[in-house]
């Protein structure tokens, strides 16, 4: 595991060893980070530097959770000493960096994942199977919020150089999700980058999909937490937000049943309750991780290659290039290389 920071001892050294995952080695100057990981994996190797751990023979894969502007220069390192790669998104900086994580992985011919790790959440999936099963009827358009409360951040999520910025570290979930929850990739698109406390910190992006549907997106890392989806249909909508409902809803668009709408919303508040007060005397859980670790370990055991893969890291890379060159030209659509 390389870095073992924040994220990295909340989900992914508890997910691989839910999976039973031998975690052989550490990779963290931070003598805090380090030993608090090595609580959770004490049989574990350690070292400061990702540099070092690599090229070691006794590793097969590797878990890449370090800031993530090292992100693509591990992962290139580590392919290229054939190793298997769960690498935490952003998969890179921009798109060229992408493009030579893909490079490596191709040549290495290993199993390579990158943390997009909401195509596992439950609540994503439901969307995903409603929308394909129709019962939305025709998509009118999109709407996400992916939002992170104004926490301190670690130095390198400040400034976008070293990948920070909310197109980077939060709008990439939702450019990921959006399309694969509609199974329709991003054409064009559109932002507008807002500096609320660190710089780029909001991003409002609209885009358009190959099949002419409008997604509008909202992320920040300076407001309430929110992960929040709402997709219109001519039949239907669907909503959910992982943090406040934690359930997918779907409303007939003809508002037919209004009381049996009062009551259920009524009884969402109540499972609100419910699992506000369990997540106060249990740990912060997200299935996700889980999910995506363990897919992870079974394709490097089986060898069959699964998604989201370096390539999915690398189609979000683009569309994020694509952003940041509508913003700094003031917000006009800008084509996503490739889409075509
Ligand atoms: N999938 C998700 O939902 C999700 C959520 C949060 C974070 N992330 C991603 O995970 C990554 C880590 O985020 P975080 O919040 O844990 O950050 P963090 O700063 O808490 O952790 C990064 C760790 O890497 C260590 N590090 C720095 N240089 C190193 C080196 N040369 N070798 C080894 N270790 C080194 C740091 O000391 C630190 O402990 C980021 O890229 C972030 O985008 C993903």
């Amino acid at each position: 595991v390389l870095g073992t920071g924040r994220i990295a001892r909340m989900f992914h050294l508890r997910a691989l060893r839910a999976a039973g995952a031998d975690v052989r080695l550490l990779a963290d100057p931070d003598p805090d980070a380090l030993a608090a990981a090595e609580a959770q994996a004490p049989a574990a190797a350690t070292t400061r530097d990702w540099a070092d751990a690599v090229g070691r023979d006794d590793l097969d894969a590797v878990v890449v959770t370090l800031p993530s502007r090292l992100h693509a220069p591990a992962a290139v390192a580590a392919f290229a000493h054939g190793k298997h790669v769960y690498v935490e998104k952003p998969l890179a900086l921009d798109a060229a960096e992408a493009g030579a994580v893909v490079t490596a992985w191709r040549d290495a011919g290993t199993i390579g994942a990158v943390g997009l790790n909401f195509r596992f959440q439950p609540l994503v999936l439901d969307a995903r199977r409603r929308v394909a099963a129709g019962q939305l009827g025709r998509i009118v358009a999109v709407r996400g919020t992916v939002c992170s409360p104004p926490r301190p951040l670690p130095g390198w999520k400040r400034s976008r150089a070293t990948g920070g910025g909310a197109l980077l570290d939060l709008a990439v979930h939702h450019l990921d999700l959006l399309p694969f929850v509609l199974d329709d990739p991003v054409a064009t698109v559109a932002a507008h980058l807002h500096s609320v406390r660190t710089t780029d910190d909001t991003a409002l992006v609209t885009a358009v999909t190959a099949g002419g549907v409008g997604l509008q997106l909202v992320a920040s890392a300076s407001s309430r937490q929110t992960d929040r989806v709402e997709i219109l249909g001519d039949r239907a909508t669907l909503t959910f937000d992982r943090f406040s409902g934690g359930r997918v809803e779907v409303r007939p668009v003809d508002g037919a049943s209004d009381r049996r709408d009062r009551a259920e919303a009524g009884l969402a508040e109540l499972a609100h309750a419910a699992r506000r007060v369990a997540r106060t005397v249990a740990p912060a859980d997200e299935p996700s991780f889980r999910a995506a670790i363990g897919a992870f370990l079974r394709a490097c055991d089986t060898g069959v290659q699964h998604r989201p893969s370096i390539a999915d890291g690398a189609a979000v890379a683009v569309i994020v290039d694509a952003a940041e060159r509508s913003a700094a030209r003031g917000g006009p659509p800008v084509a996503v290389a490739g889409s075509g």
